[in-house]
Formats: C-alpha cells, sequence, structure tokens
C-alpha cells in the first residue's frame, strides 16, 4: 500500500516527510520520492526506487542545486508497484510537462487510459507507465486558466477510480492541495503547522490532533488559511472538529497490531475491496477483467484449465478448480508447480490453458510450468500480486490482485484476494459459456458483501482466541472440509504448521474413513468448516464418524446452525 504525506509549516519541510514516510515503512513499498517548493519559488523533485534511506542517500549526494531542498511545503510518497513496474521514473511524485505541478497518489485510476490518449493527443508528455501521472497533466490542463484549488477540482471530476493525492504547484507556492476518494486521507493540525497523511503512522511524532477527510472532500492549505475542507464537486466549505488520538509510537510501527500477519488479516477485508474494485458489472452479471480482454475468444473456446502452483496459492487453486467447472462450465484440473514441471504432461491442444496462480509472481516452479506451456503455444493466464513480476510478464493475459505487500510471509490476505479473483474468472467464464445474467449478479452482489462479513466474523477475535487457548497444548490437529471448502481446510492445516509448529493434516471429510482415521482419538481435534451448503448433510455424517472415535470437533458453521452443536464441541459462526 503506498504512503503519502504532505506538510506545510513553519518548519523545514524535507526532514518531516522524510520522516513521515519512514513511519510509514511497515506497509510495505518498492520507491520513494519527495518534492518541495524550494525558498517558495522553484519545484524540486526527487525520487528513486528502494527505501527511504536510498533516497536520503540520493537527496545528500545530489547535484549542488539539490543540496538545500529548502522550503516550508512539500509532498511525499512510498510507492508499491500497481501501475507500471517499481523504477525511478514510475515513483512518485508526478510532475507536468512544464515541472511546476507535483502531484501524489494513492489509489487506481480506473480510466486513466483513455485520459492519457486524450491527453497525449492535446500535446502532453508522459515520463511513466503509472495511472496516477494522468493527474499531473489534467491539473496541468486546467491550472493553464484557473487557479489550483479550481484546477485539481476540475481535473477530479473527470477522473474515475480510487485516490488520495496530495498536489504543490511552483505557480501557488504557498498552496497545498489534499483530494480523497476511496483511498485514507487525514489531516494533522499541529501548532502554525498542518500535516496531510494517508496514515496516522506518518505524522505521529507531530501531533495527535487530526481530522479524517471523507469521500469526495478537498482540502487546501494556504498562508491565508491553515486549512479548508471543501467539497469536491460544489465549492461548499464542510467543518469538522478535530480528533485526538490516542496512540503511541510503539503501536504504530505495526500500525498498532501485535505483528504483521495480525494487522494482515485485518487488512482482508480492505484487500476484497481492492480486489473487486472497477471489476463489477452489476447490470450484465458480469466480471470485469481487463487484464484478460485481449484472450476473450480464447477463453470462450477454451476446452481446459490446467491450475499451477504452490503453497497456499495451490490451495486457492483447488478452490479454483471446483469452482470453473460448477459456474464455468469448463474442465479443470490443480496441481502443485513442482509436481507439474517435472512429469510428462498432456497438455498441448490450442484451446487449453495454464492458469499460473503466485503472490510474488516469481516461485521458481511455477514460473517453469507457465515458461514451458509458452514454449508448447498453450495459453498462459496468471493470478498475480506483485506488478511486472517475472509470471506476470511472462503470461500472455492476467489479473492482478491489488493488495499490496504480504510482510508477514504468511499468506493471509493474498489468499482471500487469490479466491475472489478465481470467482470473477469463473463468472466471466460462465457468462461466455452459459450462465443466466441473474446467476452472475446474484454471485456478484455476494462478492460485494464479504467485506462486511470479515469484519463480522473478525468482531469474533475474542471467542476464536479463547478456543486457541483451550487447545494450543494439542499436538496434532485434522482439518476437514468438503468441495469449496476443501482449500479452507488445506490452507488450515498449512497455518498451523507454519505458524504454530503443530502438526496438521487436511483431509477432505469423505476420505478420512479411508485409513487416516485410525488416528483420531480424543487428543487429536478435528476443525473442520461446515457451514450450510450442499455437501452439509455429507460433512455431519462425517463428524458422526470422528464422534465415534471420541474426537474433539470444533467446527466452522454457519450462523443460525443449533444443529451441528450436537455434533461439535466448540462453534465458530460465520454468515452465510
Ligand atoms: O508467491 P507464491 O504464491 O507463488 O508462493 C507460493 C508459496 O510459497 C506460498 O503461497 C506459501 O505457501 C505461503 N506464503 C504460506 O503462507
Amino acid at each position: 500500500m503506498c504512503g503519502i504525506i504532505g506538510y506545510k509549516g513553519k518548519n523545514e519541510a524535507l526532514p518531516v516527510l522524510l520522516n513521515g514516510l519512514k513511519r510509514m515503512e511497515y506497509r510495505g513499498y518498492d520507491s520513494a520520492g519527495v518534492a518541495v517548493i524550494r525558498e517558495d519559488t522553484v519545484l524540486d523533485c526527487m525520487k528513486s526506487v528502494g527505501t527511504v534511506s536510498v533516497l536520503e542517500h540520493r537527496l545528500d549526494s545530489a547535484d549542488p542545486a539539490y543540496q538545500d531542498f529548502f522550503g516550508y511545503t512539500g509532498i511525499g510518497h512510498t510507492r508499491w508497484a500497481t501501475h507500471g513496474v517499481p523504477n525511478d521514473i514510475n515513483a512518485h511524485p508526478h510532475l507536468d510537462c512544464e515541472t511546476e505541478i507535483a502531484i501524489v497518489h494513492n489509489g487506481i485510476i480506473e480510466n486513466h487510459e483513455t485520459l492519457k490518449k486524450r491527453l497525449i493527443a492535446e500535446g502532453h508528455r508522459f515520463a511513466s507507465e503509472t495511472d496516477s501521472e494522468v493527474l499531473a497533466h489534467m491539473i496541468e490542463k486546467f491550472h493553464k486558466d484557473l487557479d489550483l484549488e479550481s484546477a485539481v477540482q476540475q481535473a477530479l471530476t473527470f477522473v474515475e477510480g480510487a485516490y488520495a493525492i496530495l498536489v504543490i504547484s511552483e505557480k501557488e507556492p504557498d498552496k497545498l492541495i489534499g483530494a480523497k476518494f476511496g483511498s485514507p486521507l487525514l489531516i494533522g493540525v499541529g501548532n502554525d503547522e498542518v500535516f496531510l497523511a494517508s496514515d496516522y503512522a506518518g505524522i505521529i511524532d507531530h501531533t495527535k490532533q487530526t481530522i479524517v477527510l471523507m469521500d469526495g472532500e478537498m482540502v487546501v492549505m494556504s498562508d491565508e488559511t491553515p486549512y479548508r475542507i471543501r467539497k469536491i464537486q460544489k465549492n461548499i466549505s464542510v467543518s469538522r472538529p478535530t480528533q485526538t488520538i490516542d496512540w503511541d509510537i510503539t503501536q504504530v510501527e505495526k500500525g498498532g497490531y501485535e505483528h504483521f500477519m495480525h494487522k494482515e488479516i485485518h487488512e482482508e477485508a480492505e484487500a476484497v475491496r481492492n480486489t473487486l474494485r472497477g471489476r463489477i458489472n452489476m447490470t450484465e452479471g458480469d466480471a470485469l477483467l481487463g487484464g484478460l480482454s485481449k484472450v476473450n475468444d480464447r477463453l470462450k473456446n477454451l476446452e481446459g484449465i490446467q491450475i499451477v502452483a504452490c503453497g497456499t496459492s495451490y490451495f486457492s487453486g483447488i478452490f479454483g478448480k471446483y469452482l470453473f467447472e460448477e459456474i464455468g462450465d469448463v474442465s479443470c484440473n490443480a496441481e502443485i508447480a513442482s509436481e507439474f514441471r517435472y512429469r510428462k504432461s498432456l497438455l498441448s491442444s490450442p484451446r487449453s490453458a495454464l492458469l499460473a496462480i503466485t503472490q510474488t509472481g516469481e516461485t521458481a516452479d511455477t514460473l517453469a510450468c507457465v515458461k514451458e506451456a509458452n514454449r508448447k503455444g498453450i495459453l498462459t493466464l496468471g493470478i498475480v500480486n506483485v506488478v511486472g513480476s517475472s509470471i506476470a510478464r511472462d503470461v500472455h493475459a492476467g489479473v492482478y490482485n491489488h493488495v499490496g505487500p504480504e510482510i508477514a510471509v504468511a499468506s493471509t490476505k493474498a489468499f482471500i484476494s487469490q479466491l475472489i479473483v478465481l470467482t470473477l474468472m469463473g463468472i466471466k467464464l460462465g457468462r461466455m459459456r452459459g450462465i443466466a445474467m441473474s446467476e452472475g449478479q446474484a454471485l456478484l452482489s455476494a462478492l460485494n458483501e464479504l467485506p462486511e462479513k470479515i469484519h463480522n466474523i473478525l468482531s469474533q477475535e475474542e471467542a476464536i482466541r479463547n478456543i486457541a487457548q483451550e487447545f494450543y497444548k494439542y499436538e496434532d490437529f485434522a482439518f476437514l472440509g468438503r468441495k469449496f471448502n476443501t482449500a479452507a481446510a488445506m490452507e488450515g492445516a498449512l497455518k498451523l504448521k507454519e505458524i504454530s509448529y503443530i502438526h496438521a493434516e487436511a483431509y477432505t471429510g469423505g476420505e478420512l474413513k479411508h485409513g487416516a482415521i485410525a488416528l483420531i482419538d480424543e487428543n487429536f481435534p478435528s476443525v473442520y468448516v461446515a457451514p450450510k451448503d450442499s455437501v452439509y448433510e455429507k460433512n455431519m455424517s462425517n463428524m458422526q464418524e470422528i464422534k465415534a472415535r471420541r474426537g474433539t470437533i470444533i467446527a466452522v458453521a454457519t450462523r443460525g446452525d443449533e444443529a451441528i452443536t450436537k455434533l461439535a464441541d466448540r462453534v465458530l459462526y460465520i454468515p452465510q
């Protein structure tokens, strides 16, 4: 996730910006940059791929003209690449053609391609591959005749997508402007100084007084008025009192969470929103996956899909296999990449596709499968989180997850996002191959409801912790599920092994009786994922088998399912 920071006040801006960027480092990023109005006249900008320390080094060793970089108004950014690979040019701030305006942006400009074409036709020169740069040129276009505030307002009326932006201009050196729609932005109110940041961590060293901007609002800071909040669409002022944030610095280092994995679990609802953003066509009951559009004809005629992946991403693939056959109406198989790679595969038809699922986009076995499929002329597709990664570059077409970095390494939000992308792909395939519009609409509505349901599940954290507290001394666990929830059971067992160092076996419920049930006794608890779905009754009979062996069951069940308490010793309820 990008971090953004802005400063206007009595102190030198650069140290405040660099400190703010460092404070937000925990969010993960691949490049950083700053822009300052030097001595109230000239706009200076410096950016670099790599860490804030690399940027600092570059600032220190820069041309003497830059050495001062001295000014009282400035903006800064840490970037996590989504459009365009991580490099110096794609790093923010982005500048207009005359290098008089600098912007930083957090979010996605969905119609950037259309806007960019129009701006190029009007004579604008683009430097980067990012969606964000269009903002600098749109503002430039209007700033020729309008003041900065009106130019920003006008530019934003053409923008579709999500943004938190900060803007400065050499032509109005006392101004710092921020605007927000769909991405976070808050104002920090200090003593003769004002801050803007995407995250309170960025300004925690300076003030506890903040105002959270709402979607559709702008804030204008100038020498005349420390800050004025207004609506973007209409010039109506908004008055909102400051709130005191009662955080200390240690909490902020991991965004207030105990550790990064905990934090990333709590980012899952946001991850789902980011994955879905701009990808739902409710009218048609269809998924909008721009990254696949160039292979639409081949998708329509596919005879089969081979999914390859490793670890958590492979478990997503298992879910994909069930889903593509059920709603996508296409035959599908999922296989561990390190196996697929070394065996003879008969996959060869021009009507087959190989789908690689990978968070990093760099997993060697998965990459090798893609390269081999490319060599054979098979259509290769990807579900990848890291933009510009090897697999993202090598596949013919694909879909990005857009969930930001997983600093914890143990997959959480990327897994959820992979399931969402697979569902969107399943809907797209299904709509091409026969499912009704109304079925597509029903699935899309259900996806839209997920973030709220995730919040609801995580609000039971205390109850979940109590169960962990009760069971952590057991040495072996079984994780069970059937059909779609086979993937959930497998991922659950992996998480217990990887994070808690406790042995866990994942099984499909129906397979347990074919031998492995011999392990079950009062010392071998089972976590059973058994929501109300088409295999619910089957799960109930598998639970009976476990009970017959005196096994303890912790069930994950649909809220309102009282019957399950007759078999399960503990129940964690989730929404339907
Ligand atoms: O980057 P990838 O998705 O290709 O990585 C594959 C696995 O190494 C990964 O999913 C791993 O199993 C998880 N991080 C475990 O939590």
